[in-house]
């Protein structure tokens, strides 16, 4: 039977844990800001997050360490934007933990910013997001008074302001350069790249742009050290995921898990297995942004690279079940009208093929289709990767091109 590898829901797991800046100090945290501001220097912090081999949490998984190491070092001011936006359909992990447990990721926020040499960071977060908002703002308050943030900071001369930005919920505005566009006050759109963030970002000044989830991996590895982080998981694939499974689960819920366990464990002994005793039809493991998987395809361990192997991504690694009953169909219709509905509209393929997309397979669910316009939802797809701004061109094509690679027998049961 798997069991959850506490790491970033340790505190969380404990009964009568508040999230306050007490409970969190009572519990160990803030000493590993304590030792950096006594003994690290940023470059001491770079390295030791380098070592570990921390890869993003927000999708991409980009090591983290690389990215800090990226910004330059002669150029000021430089920022840190935390993305808190958590916009990918089926994913709710970056928001347990601001709600339970919000310090964790601020003290990994001051660190990688003090490790960039930043200033002023910001917290981007999505303006129907109250709670999270609020709980974030709470927690900076605190932060101030005891002296965690603010001017020279526990007597150590680095000083750092946290500011929480609240967008107005496009989706687009998750994406790194689109989220800076938005917090600059301008239309949230992606930028062309290069230049990248990490030159080029907030306010054309080196930015780096981290999850939630990420930040909060960082007291962990600075406080214990890399190796003690590259005990848990499998080679490049260190620490932990919050996996938030979701659907037709028996018990849906966020788990925390260490990478590299079995997809299908996490799904049957965490997730307890398809409610009402139903059989399982289909698996998104990463947010909707990522292919779909059969039931058949799900014995594998659950981190960045054997997902990718296996034709699909860890994402946000928000587990999505679908049981029998599931019509294929509609599932594929409210994915592509969701991108549609999402696509910024500023290339050509994005903004048209999510459209043509969105009507080919709308003509299926009213039972219009044929075997050429299911022959053209795979051309149309196949068309779209890799040319566009941003990510979420390929992320409306991926999906929607599995599920009819995949459930062919499903679109046929839709034909004229
Ligand atoms: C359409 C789109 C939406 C995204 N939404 C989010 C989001 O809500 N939260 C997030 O952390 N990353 C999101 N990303 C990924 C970010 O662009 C970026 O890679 C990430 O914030 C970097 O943090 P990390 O290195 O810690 O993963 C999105 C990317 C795309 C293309
Ligand atoms: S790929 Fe789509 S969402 Fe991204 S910039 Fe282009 S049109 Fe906008």
């Amino acid at each position: 039977m798997l069991k959850e590898t506490l790491l970033l829901a340790k505190n969380i797991r404990t009964d009568g844990y508040d999230g306050s800046l007490e409970a969190y100090r009572r519990a160990g945290g803030y000493t590993a800001l304590e030792k950096v501001m006594k003994s690290m220097t940023p470059d001491q912090v770079i390295e030791v997050v380098k070592a570990s081999g921390l890869r993003g949490r927000g999708g991409a998984g980009f090591p983290t360490g690389m990215k800090w190491g990226f910004i330059p070092k002669d150029r000021k001011p430089t920022y840190m934007v935390c993305n808190a936006d958590e916009a990918e359909p089926g994913t709710f992990k970056d928001h347990f933990l601001i709600n339970n447990d919000p310090h964790l990721f601020l003290e990994g926020m001051i660190l990688g910013s003090y490790a960039i040499g930043c200033n002023h960071g910001y917290i981007y977060i999505r303006g129907r997001s109250v709670r999270p908002a609020q709980r974030i703002n709470e927690a900076i308050e605190y932060l101030y008074k005891a002296g965690l943030l603010g001017k020279n900071i526990l007597g150590s001369g680095f000083s750092l302001d946290l500011t929480v930005h609240r967008g107005a919920g496009a989706y687009i505005c998750g994406e790194e350069t689109a989220l800076l566009e938005s917090l600059e006050g301008k239309r949230g759109q992606p930028r062309v790249k290069p230049p990248f963030p990490a030159t080029h970002g907030y306010n054309a000044c080196p930015t780096s742009v981290n999850n939630v989830e990420t930040l909060a991996c960082v007291p962990f590895i600075v406080k214990e050290g890399a190796e003690a982080f590259k005990k848990i998981g499998t080679p490049n694939n260190y620490g932990t995921r919050l996996v938030g499974i979701s659907g037709h689960a028996a018990k849906p819920g966020i788990y925390e898990v260490a990478m590299g366990v079995s997809m299908k464990q996490i799904i049957n002994d965490l997730g307890g297995g398809v409610r009402g005793g139903k059989k399982l039809k289909a698996v998104i493991p990463g947010g909707s942004s990522s292919n779909v998987l059969r039931p058949e395809e799900i014995d594998i361990p659950f981190d960045f690279d054997s997902v990718a192997k296996a034709g699909s991504m860890l994402g946000t690694a928000a587990l999505m079940l679908f049981d029998e009953d599931t019509d294929i169909v509609e599932l594929a219709y409210r994915t592509i009208l969701f991108y549609n509905h999402e696509s910024c509209g500023q290339c050509t393929p994005c903004r048209e093929g999510t459209f043509w997309l969105r009507n080919l397979v709308r003509d299926f669910r009213e039972n219009l289709g044929d075997s050429q316009k299911l022959e053209r939802i795979g051309r149309v797809s196949q068309q779209m990767f890799g040319t566009s701004l941003c990510a979420l061109n390929d992320a409306a094509a991926g999906p929607i091109k599995a599920f009819v690679t995949k459930y062919p027998e499903e679109f046929k049961k839709h034909f004229i």
